[in-house]
């Protein structure tokens, strides 16, 4: 029987929002303490039809908090944790690095060391097929790729991975490792491409693309994401590792121009713009080893879950704009202002 008092961290963003939704309505045997320290991308909105469940408990936490992390696995007799919560936006990690080595590698020290203390039974730590760094025009990152993060976001999820192995091989602790490509569908912090470019392309703004827009990213709808995790948590050896992804490559020009399409908008709306420094050429996902021995596969294919994604944010447009005003308007300033727009 796997554990079901589970601890997920980071909850309140976009994945895990996505993960919470799923356990309370597939898993009536679980209880979720879901701890967010509500940074810029936690959102309490995202989970307002979940947060009179009584199998939902919401905590307001830092996982860097050793005292708060433990009381509280204490408190809910925790024997899972599933750790979501981090820093996710590489070009926030490039403006200011600091933030990624605290949350992404010392909070997941952090966790780990409370989770030794209290005997939870099963850590998974949800990470990034970034760690394996930039592909060329061939190939794909396999569960034996090296590690090459190429990011100080990529570096503090490689990282982070690291010490999750040695708590395992060192400890005994019982941990999982899940490696993920680009995530898109609802409740995703529109400093991300997909509901930057929705957002945008709505408002007839232009729409910012890096560099030619040749670079390829493999997407997966963020609901296939959560049920290879689940699976993983329930029934993955002790110590193993899995690549997650939805066997959809795709440059970002194509993908802007699929939304723009879905949206009936123009593709005059795209801006080429200065590159993200260091930006990774091409990742893809070899996702056979869960396929084969976890028997999971994407529900969806790429057309069908960008439908629903671009759809979600229009029917959702109060979500929308209550992020996209105030502080986002400074962070898009800040972060757009000298990238020099090309054409
Ligand atoms: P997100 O930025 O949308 O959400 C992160 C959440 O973590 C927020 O709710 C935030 O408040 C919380 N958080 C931040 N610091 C915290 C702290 N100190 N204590 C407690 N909570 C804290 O991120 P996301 O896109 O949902 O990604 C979730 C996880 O999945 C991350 O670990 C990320 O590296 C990984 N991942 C993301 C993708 C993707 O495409 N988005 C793909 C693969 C893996
Ligand atoms: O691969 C998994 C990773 O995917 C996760 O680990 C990260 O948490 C998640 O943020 C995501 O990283 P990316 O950097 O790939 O995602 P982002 O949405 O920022 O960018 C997708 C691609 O689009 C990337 O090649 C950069 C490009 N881009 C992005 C933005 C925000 C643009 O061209 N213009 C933009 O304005």
């Amino acid at each position: 029987m796997y554990p079901t008092k589970i601890l997920v961290t980071g909850g309140a963003g976009f994945i895990g929002v996505n993960f919470v939704k799923m356990l309370l309505s597939e898993a009536p045997d679980v209880t979720v303490v879901n701890f967010d320290l509500l940074t810029y991308a936690g959102n309490l909105a995202s989970l307002e039809d979940s947060m009179n469940d009584p199998r939902h408990i919401f905590v307001h936490g830092d996982i860097c908090d050793r005292k708060q992390v433990c009381s509280t696995l204490k408190k809910y007799d925790i024997d899972g944790i599933i750790n979501f919560a981090a820093e996710s936006h590489v070009d926030r990690s490039i403006t200011g690095p600091e933030i990624f080595v605290d949350t992404n590698i010392k909070g997941t020290l952090n966790l780990l060391q409370c989770a030794r203390e209290c005997e939870v039974k099963r850590f998974l730590q949800v990470s990034t097929d970034e760690v394996y760094g930039s592909l060329g025009k061939e190939g794909m990152f396999t569960e034996t790729s090296p590690i090459a993060p190429n990011s100080p976001y990529s570096a503090s999820k490689a990282s982070a991975d690291h010490m999750v192995r040695a708590f395992q091989h060192t400890f005994g602790l019982d941990t999982v490792i899940t490696r993920c490509s680009n995530n898109y569908g609802p409740y995703q912090f529109p400093e991300k491409m997909v509901p930057l470019c929705i957002n945008n392309a709505r408002l007839e703004k232009s729409i910012p693309v890096y560099g030619d827009g040749l670079q390829v990213r493999d997407w997966l709808y963020v609901e296939d994401h959560c049920s290879a995790i689940w699976k993983v948590f329930k029934s993955a050896e002790p110590g193993s590792l899995y690549n997650i992804g939805g066997c959809n490559e795709m440059a970002n020009i194509d993908l802007v121009k699929v939304i723009l399409s879905i949206l009936g908008k123009p593709e005059s709306l795209i801006s080429f713009v200065k590159d993200r420094p260091g930006h990774d050429r091409r990742y893809a996902i070899d996702a056979s080893k869960i396929m084969k021995e976890l028997d999971w596969k994407p529900s969806v294919t790429f057309k069908q879950g960008m439908e629903k994604t671009v759809k979600w944010y229009i029917d959702n447009l109060p979500w929308l704009e209550k992020i996209t005003s105030g502080e986002y308007r400074k962070y898009y300033d800040s972060m757009y202002e000298d990238r020099e727009i090309k054409g």
